[in-house]
């Protein structure tokens, strides 16, 4: 596996891979990995030749009071992660590289931007398309893939694909889970022992509103006050938005149907920002 920094560098090699016949998948990441990110590059090398890993924690998308000076680093642990994957290049940009002095241009998808996430953390979603786009942009590869976790985020980058032409195909991947369900995330590191168990309380209101809507019950207001309910009971939890919204759209609904996701912010301990989603009905 090749690290590599220079995004002059990841152009090069990408173009060199391509003319010997190679085809190439990107996984855009922050780091610190988890099996989350593994599954992703395992999708990813079952559907291309080479595998390229971005590792770079973008400052752009976080707001004022983020944790970006706090978001967990290990190079050499992600480093060996990767390569167990069988990842051919990690790609890890310094900011200056991505973000020299001039640099300007902001790529935004306002609409999709507005829900959600977009609503709590102002300017995030433009943070996330602008990197997206570069690094796009840089690698050029014939396909990137994304994991639902961040549902909202895949909605966002499908659309900037779209809107600007680009040829890649976007591969979204389930949510993985821990055992005891909630949902991998880097910022997981954060919770202390008994703020792990209180996070729990977005998985298992999934799950509630889930088996609400299998007894029949298919208002969202009222799905929504038991949700609420249920997280108001854990000591700790802060909901920061509990929605359900059109799969395609991210437009919030009044009924909900086979097409209804639901997705939910909550802080626990006044600090760790974590967020959830699923379908309403399972597929398949
Ligand atoms: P990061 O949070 O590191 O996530 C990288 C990718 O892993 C994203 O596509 C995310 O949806 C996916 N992922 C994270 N946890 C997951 C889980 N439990 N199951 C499935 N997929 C999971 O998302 C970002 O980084 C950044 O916004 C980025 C796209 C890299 C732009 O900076």
């Amino acid at each position: 596996m090749r690290i590599i920094t220079s995004p002059a560098e990841m152009t090069a090699w990408a173009r060199e891979q391509q003319s010997d016949g190679h085809s190439l998948a990107l996984v855009p990441t922050m780091g610190y990995f988890h099996k989350g990110h593994l599954a992703l590059m395992l999708m990813a090398a079952d559907k291309v030749d080479k595998v390229v890993v971005s590792l770079f924690v973008n400052p752009i998308q976080f707001g004022p009071g983020e944790d970006l000076d706090q978001y967990p680093v290990d190079p050499a642990r992600d480093e060996e992660l990767a390569r167990s994957q069988g990842v051919s290049v990690l790609f890890m940009p310094t900011r200056e590289d991505m973000y020299p002095p001039g640099f300007q241009t902001v790529v935004s998808v306002p609409e999709l931007s507005r829900h959600l996430c977009g609503a709590d953390r102002p300017g995030h979603f433009n943070g996330v398309t602008t990197v997206v786009c570069k690094l796009l942009h840089i690698v050029r590869p014939d396909c990137a893939v994304f994991g639902e976790k961040d549902f909202q985020q895949l909605a966002v980058i499908r659309r900037m694909v779209a809107d600007l032409n680009m040829d890649v195909e976007i591969l979204a991947h389930p949510i993985v889970r821990e055992p005891d369900g909630l949902a991998m995330s880097s910022r997981n590191s954060y919770l202390g022992s008994e703020e792990r168990q209180q996070a729990l309380c977005l998985s298992r209101s999934i799950a509630h509103a889930r088996s609400l809507y299998a007894t029949g019950v298919r208002d969202t207001t009222r799905l929504a006050e038991e949700v609420r309910d249920i997280i108001k009971k854990v000591t700790g939890a802060h909901i920061q938005y509990i929605s359900f919204f059109n799969r395609t759209t991210l437009e919030s609904v009044n009924q909900t149907d086979e097409n209804t996701q639901m997705a939910l912010a909550v802080t626990i301990g006044g600090r760790v920002r974590l967020i959830d989603n699923g379908r309403l009905v399972e597929a398949g």
